[in-house]
């Protein structure tokens, strides 16, 4: 992974997909239209992360989180990916710090947007609404599937916080599993948990020929939704 060649803006300006051929979805797939919500944003949300699943693509239910800083002189938006752990009509789940830069970007300002992209399928969603955190109980039933490595990281690891190097992540690590070396079932971290973005406004969005592509929004107030289709 040392010294790749440089990419020339050339190269970069050159690089296209003609989202009519699709890697992996038929180039006759239907065009999205308002008919793929009737059932809710939620349905055909789970329909897409499943057939990204099936189709064997990485990290599926991944989605890039955007988050609003409000430290410094105006608010700035802050972007990493999470993966979504949950989903349901009332939104979507993730887990992480709550102590972590995230965490404290959503405790000054809950508002949050996630984005899902599958390239190999030509699509993409946009979530965005109201970040809360989900019930002790909850996050309590997810820690609990998580593996024993897993929930060793997330106590050994301040999250966002600077290390000094490696070696003193390492010996973080080693400090935590000799903590917990007689405990069976770790315990969930008082500062780690999930949270559940509500969304009130869902857009999908299909690859197609010439750049013309589909964009569908699902647009939720309280108990009203309304659904639109936004030029390309
Ligand atoms: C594919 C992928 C999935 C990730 N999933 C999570 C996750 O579910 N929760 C999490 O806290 N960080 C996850 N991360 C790490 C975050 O991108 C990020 O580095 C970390 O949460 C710290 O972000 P912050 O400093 O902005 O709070 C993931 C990273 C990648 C590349």
């Amino acid at each position: 992974m040392r010294d790749p060649e440089p990419a020339t803006a050339a190269d970069l300006a050159a690089m296209r997909v003609d989202y009519g051929d699709p890697l992996f979805v038929p180039a006759d797939e239907p065009d999205l239209d308002e008919t793929w919500v009737s059932g809710g944003w939620e349905p055909l949300l789970r329909c897409w992360i499943e057939q990204a699943t099936s189709l064997g693509v990485a990290e599926p239910n991944a989605m890039v989180l955007a988050t609003v800083s409000l430290h410094g002189p105006a608010p700035r938006p802050v972007a990493r990916t999470v993966l979504c752990k949950g989903l349901s009509p009332d939104g979507i789940t993730f887990y992480t710090n709550y102590d972590s830069a995230k965490g404290a970007q959503l405790a000054g300002d809950p508002y949050a947007a996630a984005t899902f992209l599958w390239p190999a399928l030509a699509r993409q969603v946009h979530v965005r609404g109201v970040a809360e955190r989900v019930p002790a109980e909850v996050t309590a039933a997810y820690w609990a599937a998580r593996p024993r490595d897993s929930r060793l990281g997330a106590w050994a690891s301040a999250q966002s916080r600077t290390v000094a190097s490696r070696a003193e992540l390492d010996r973080r690590l080693a400090e935590t599993t000799a903590r917990f070396a007689d405990v069976d079932d770790i315990p969930v971290p008082p500062f780690w948990g999930g949270y559940l973005l509500r969304p009130d406004e869902v857009e999908f969005w299909q690859g197609r020929r010439g750049r013309l592509h589909n964009r569908i929004v699902v647009r939720i107030d309280g108990a009203s939704t309304r659904v639109e289709r936004l030029q390309p």
